[in-house]
């Protein structure tokens, strides 16, 4: 294993130091990345002239050897190596020799890192927008299969008025949609540039892409035709820019929160006390003391997990803050709470996708929670303003209506005509009264909603 740097040393690393300082146990994942970029150096240094087409061509075929041998299951890095970068590095040298120490022509790990780390974060952003478009096709199958379930709707998880479930489960699609469309922007305004150098730009020509075109085959020719590789605007801006990593840990975080609570909402669901959905045991388990239990774990852990995901928002934050420009080494930490934050929400989205497609309802259980009157009391206020009374006075009256049912343990629908016309309203006609206890009518009553449900938007992003 050899470094990327040394000549100015007399003394060998100390081992601790070299352990503390490795990051190559986690950004292995960036090697494909890495490679493409190198590829894409030899083409700049071809055209720059610092490398014939002979030697280029060399280096090209050693590197794409290198890209062949990346299966995820089978890829070896060298532990020993201080990062990938520099693992790459000493692999192509063993492939092609000496001619592989020009790769590191006019080149900096503090402009690698940031071209592997962007181009890897566009293609993570594009795989967990493909996992929250599966998830919500399922929640909207879930949806459209029940969707004649009306339920009790709450505010401070207290009865408030009946919803449809399909609207329900709709407030979770919205919420993805937002997440979706934040990912995409993201992916937008992530530029791939190259050329920063260590912090001052480097002498090679920055036209990326289109001059070193004819050097270029196969699929790192692919990425230049659909990502455009850009010179930077500001090279010491580019090498200490963390913006980005924060940006989507913040994004993930903001997914992971609505999955939290859509996993709070199940777990209400699923207990005894509400019991309107049943999870299949496929998705639950059980306890070692208590045989009848039958736990929502899955659901707790998404909701556990956010604060993850949060933490390594924070982290990262807290990290930057009091950084002077440019690179620093602390940036290296950025790259953990990266991964993890993806890993977890790519799961996350996974799991849940498959407990979702499994939740029966309990259309009985439900119906009995709507028999509460109380979920019709805005209802009956309307009746009133309909008669013309204020909806001051109407809410009020009402108010009391049901203040009286409970002192008197008697429902709203049993109270006699006479007693609702002289306590409360003479507009009361009470055939009419009753019916408004109807949880159709009630949700079918609320014309304002648009209910634009369009799945579109969840098609496969370019
Ligand atoms: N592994 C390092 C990182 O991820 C590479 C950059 C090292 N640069 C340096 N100047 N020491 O940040």
């Amino acid at each position: 294993m050899s470094k990327l740097w040394g000549g100015r040393f007399s003394k060998k690393t100390d081992k601790l130091v070299e352990e503390f300082s490795k990051s190559i146990h986690y950004d292995n994942k960036l090697a494909e990345y890495d490679i493409w970029g190198s590829m894409i150096h030899v083409g700049a240094l071809f055209k720059s002239r610092y490398l014939t087409r002979d030697d280029a061509n060399k280096l090209l075929v050693g590197l794409k050897e290198i890209a062949d041998e990346l299966d995820p299951n089978k890829f070896i890095y060298d532990p020993n190596c201080e990062d990938i970068h520099t693992d790459i590095q000493n692999k192509l040298q063993n492939k092609v020799g000496d001619l592989g120490l020009k790769l590191h022509t006019a080149r900096s790990r503090n402009d690698q890192v940031v071209f592997a780390t962007k181009f890897y974060c566009k293609f993570k952003i594009k795989e967990i927008q493909e996992a929250i478009g599966e998830l919500v096709h399922t929640i909207n199958t879930l949806a459209e299969e029940n969707k004649g379930i009306i339920i009790p709707g709450f505010t401070h998880l207290q009865h408030a008025q009946p919803v449809y479930l399909k609207d329900y489960l709709w407030a979770y699609i919205e919420m993805l949609k937002r997440d979706t469309h934040r990912l995409q922007y993201i992916a937008e305004n992530l530029k791939i540039t190259m050329g920063a150098g260590a912090l001052a730009g480097t002498p090679l020509d920055p036209n990326y892409g289109q001059g070193i075109k004819e050097i270029l085959t196969g699929k790192v020719s692919e990425l230049l035709q659909k990502f455009k590789i850009e010179a930077v605007s500001n090279s010491l801006d580019t090498v200490s820019d963390r913006d980005f990593i924060i940006e989507i840990i913040a994004a993930l975080s903001i997914v992971a929160m609505h999955l939290s609570r859509l996993s709070e909402d199940l777990i209400l669901w699923t207990t005894k006390e509400f019991d309107f959905i049943e999870l299949d045991e496929a998705f639950c388990t059980g306890s070692s003391l208590m045989p009848q239990k039958k736990n929502p774990d899955v659901l707790e852990l998404v909701r556990g997990y956010t604060g993850r995901l949060y933490g390594n928002l924070v982290s990262v934050l807290t990290m930057m803050k009091g950084l002077p420009l440019t690179y620093n080494r602390d940036m290296q930490l950025d790259k953990e709470p990266l991964f993890n934050s993806f890993e977890i929400v790519s799961k996350e989205l996974k799991v849940l996708k498959g407990l979702i497609a499994t939740i029966k309802f309990n259309e009985k259980k439900i119906a009995g929670h709507l028999e509460d009157e109380s979920l019709y009391a805005t209802d009956l206020v309307y009746y009133l303003v309909q008669k013309g009374v204020s909806f001051k006075q109407a809410h009020t009256i009402i108010g009391e209506l049901i203040s009286y049912s409970l002192n008197n343990d008697i429902k709203i629908k049993d109270v006699p005509e006479d007693i609702l016309k002289e306590k409360f309203s003479d507009k009361i006609i009470k055939k009419e009264f009753n019916q408004l206890f109807n949880a159709k009518k009630s949700v079918d009553s609320k014309l304002s909603v648009k209910r634009d449900y369009d799945l579109n938007i969840f098609k496969t992003q370019e």
